[in-house]
């Protein structure tokens, strides 16, 4: 375990770091989190990302007692503590805090925060050159009056769930429908499928994750000429589709080039596919460049 990790106020290397088992993050699941990474050492999207955990923290009527510019602090400390590394993996997460075990909120005063930061792992090159496997589980993605799949929670079982289904059948990612059969998300990422030219993802009222991601790319489209638009989508558009892929922060864009045992496409990583990600890179890059990383 590399890395250092930052809790309640104390850094200390990855396999020291521990928090209380009162923890309602813990014994509940109930808190919120974000994953970043750097490019050029600097932490990609951070404003974006951050107004997500304040909206997912919102959800949960959870207080973050802290302001933008102390947390971007304390991911440096975390940061230098963790040493030397190429590019970094940044996972802040936000708890209920440690209580006596009731729902009651009034348990648990005090948030606890935690900084994970250890190597940024980017996906091996077959990924890129050659894309993944996908399956469409049975798994629903949750009903948005259920945990809202709005909320970056920490209460990720469903989502392990349909991954782990997924992993059974030999692929990298479950893709899954809504309840009302719609396509919406993956367990880890969004969706895309390429269609006449134009790259099309599952509107957010599929109840879905609002990737950092899936919305930058909507930029990126722009700027380089690629239509990028949100449908409706249904599990007979997979037959249609002549490309497919994932977006993430750790993944950025994963070409999808077979879904269960059904080759899409070509069966290869399609060119509307690779000049996204090409365009994302270059942005991304640009974008941390032009950044100054301080606190
Ligand atoms: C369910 C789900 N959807 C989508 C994403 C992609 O979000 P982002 O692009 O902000 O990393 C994630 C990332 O972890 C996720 O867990």
């Amino acid at each position: 375990m590399r890395g250092a990790v930052y809790v309640n106020g104390s850094i200390t290397p990855a396999d020291q770091a521990v928090v209380p088992v009162y923890d309602h993050g813990f014994v509940y699941g109930e808190g919120v989190y974000e994953t970043l990474r750097t490019y050029n050492k600097v932490p990609f999207l951070y404003d974006r990302h951050v107004r997500r955990l304040r909206q997912s923290a919102r959800h949960l009527d959870l207080a973050v007692p802290f302001d933008d510019r102390a947390l971007l602090g304390w991911i440096h400390e975390t940061m230098a503590a963790a040493g030397e590394m190429e590019d970094s993996y940044i996972r802040i997460l936000l708890t209920r805090g440690v209580g006596e075990l009731s729902y009651d909120v009034r348990a648990t005063p005090t948030p606890s925060l935690v900084i994970i930061v250890k190597p940024h792992e980017e996906p091996p090159p077959r990924v890129a050159s050659d894309g993944i496997t996908i399956c469409l589980v049975d798994i629903l993605r949750n009903h948005p009056r259920s945990v809202n799949p709005l909320i970056k929670s920490n209460n990720l079982l469903n989502n392990a769930l349909a991954m782990q289904a997924a992993y059974r059948r030999g692929g990298e990612e479950a893709l899954m429908c809504n309840y009302r059969g719609e396509l919406s998300e993956c367990s880890q990422s969004n969706f895309f499928l390429v269609r006449g030219g134009a790259a099309l993802t599952p509107k957010s009222s599929a109840g879905l994750l609002e990737g950092v991601t899936r919305a930058f790319l909507f930029e990126v489209g722009q700027e380089i000429g690629v239509e990028v638009r949100d449908e409706t989508l249904y599990p007979n558009d997979l037959e249609g589709a002549d490309e497919a892929f994932i977006t993430s922060t750790t993944r950025e864009l994963s070409p999808v080039t077979r879904i269960d045992d059904r080759a899409i496409g070509s069966g290869r990583p399609g060119p509307v596919t690779i000049r996204l990600l090409e365009g994302y890179r270059r942005r991304a890059r640009e974008l941390t460049r032009a950044a100054v990383p301080s606190a």
